[in-house]
């Protein structure tokens, strides 16, 4: 088979080196992928606008893809893949209608409202002076742009002040038109677990759970980012609730999602991310959705895959996904001054050196090739992901590999994974 894969970030870069592992698999392209994948797929840095549905299905026909992977969000919400069903190739995203769950945050707070899904109580408003009466509340608060903000849209307030500057900057433009309408809701203590599952409309195969740090600072200190780097094992469900929260999660929160998504007739297929907060007495709340893999998730979850990813892809749930016993880790390098404004183009040294290290992978988000050699192109690097016989070790191994890579202004956490290493939680 030939498969093109559409992005060009550190999830696309996991994505297609997983799919070119696959025995189904002869070639893999990315679209526009970059210099730091060709390692391991064909880069195809022309395809620039990934957003034109039309230059998206014509790509992949030209290609003679036979299946074709979108990554990001805005493809998504752009209708690619209603373009490429249409022109008849297979298609591994949800459609534009169906990607309203994480195109809206509005959208998806209403639905889970209309389908009972447990989320935590909000208010949405579309002006300042709507904001105003929903600011008088208690705190901390949760604000959060509509529409897609690269995982920057969201605001945990922990005053009245705070949410309004919040609320002001969002709606004078920071995120663009994203920010025009808010949503303002309660905030829910507990820890954060990312779910993911396949779904082909009716049936679907859960993922392995992965633990995402989004702040940008150790400590779940500082402003949001997209992820600052993730893990996935076994003890993420076990520690905070076992089998119980499983099926609570499957049952609560996936089920009725893809049963109110054929209700409304838009029916979900594609991959499906769940960003659920779990309380201390077991019970998930969805925070929101995803309508893609997550990123830098991902960089671990492939990693920890045993079986091959493609059928899943494909919508074929015949085979029994397994994974790697023991942890995978993935620690991401970031810019200085990321998630705000950062500068490019610093030399990026160390690679092959962390490459060369037994059980670890070093995905690339944001590099070039500059005079012959990597230079950072954005915010979040690298993703240098690693795995182990358990948790303690995947990541010293994932952080052996962070310190032979250097590039001016590199930053990173130093506590990825650490919460995994505690012991259960209330709810377990
Ligand atoms: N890591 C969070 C996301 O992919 O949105």
């Amino acid at each position: 088979m030939k498969v093109l894969v559409i992005g060009s970030g550190g999830r696309e870069h996991a994505l297609s080196w997983k799919i070119s592992r696959s025995p189904l698999v002869k070639q893999v392209w990315c679209a526009p992928g970059s210099a730091g994948m060709a390692e391991d797929i064909t880069p195809l840095p022309q395809s620039s606008n990934i957003t034109d549905a039309a230059a998206m299905a014509d790509l992949a026909v030209n290609l003679g893809a036979d299946l074709t992977v979108i990554g990001p969000e805005a493809p998504l919400v752009a209708g690619v893949s209603d373009a490429l069903t249409a022109r008849g190739p297979k298609v591994a995203g949800a459609s534009r209608a169906a990607a309203q769950l994480e195109g809206s945050k509005i959208f998806a707070k209403e639905f889970m409202r209309r389908h009972k899904i447990p989320t935590a109580p909000f208010t949405i408003a579309s002006s300042p002076s709507d904001a105003r009466g929903a600011l008088d509340r208690p705190y901390p608060a949760v604000i959060k742009a509509d529409g897609l903000a690269a995982g920057k849209g969201v605001v945990i307030a922990h005053d009245r002040s705070e949410a309004t500057s919040a609320v002001e900057a969002m709606m004078a433009g920071s995120f663009g038109d994203a920010g025009r309408r808010v949503v303002i809701e309660d905030f829910v203590p507990g820890e954060e677990m990312t779910f993911m599952v396949i779904a082909d409309g009716e049936r679907y195969v859960s993922l392995a759970p992965t633990q995402d740090h989004k702040a940008a600072f150790d400590g779940d200190q500082g402003p949001n980012t997209g992820g600052m780097g993730a893990y996935c094992d076994d003890g993420i469900m076990s520690r905070l609730g076992g089998d119980t929260l499983r099926r609570r999660i499957e049952r609560e929160i996936v089920e009725p999602t893809l049963a109110g998504m054929i209700a409304e007739g838009t029916p979900y297929r594609g991959v499906l991310y769940f960003g659920l907060m779990v309380t201390s007495g077991g019970l998930p709340h969805l925070l929101e959705y995803n309508a893609r893999f997550g990123d830098p998730e991902t960089q671990a979850l492939v990693s920890r895959m045993q079986s091959d990813i493609v059928p899943l892809l494909l919508g074929d749930f015949s085979a029994r996904v397994t994974w790697h016993s023991g942890a995978s880790v993935c620690v991401v390098l970031a810019s200085r001054g990321y998630p705000g404004g950062f500068m490019r183009g610093f030399p990026i040294s160390g690679l092959e050196d962390a490459g060369a290290l037994p059980n670890v992978k070093v995905f690339h988000a944001g590099t070039a090739v500059e005079g012959g050699r990597f230079v950072t192109n954005g915010g979040r690097v690298l993703g240098v992901t690693a795995t182990g016989p358990n948790l303690s070790e995947a990541i010293a191994r994932a952080y052996a590999g962070v310190e032979r890579i250097h590039f001016d202004g590199m930053h990173f956490r130093r506590d990825i994974g650490a919460k995994g290493l505690r012991g259960p939680s209330l709810g377990a």
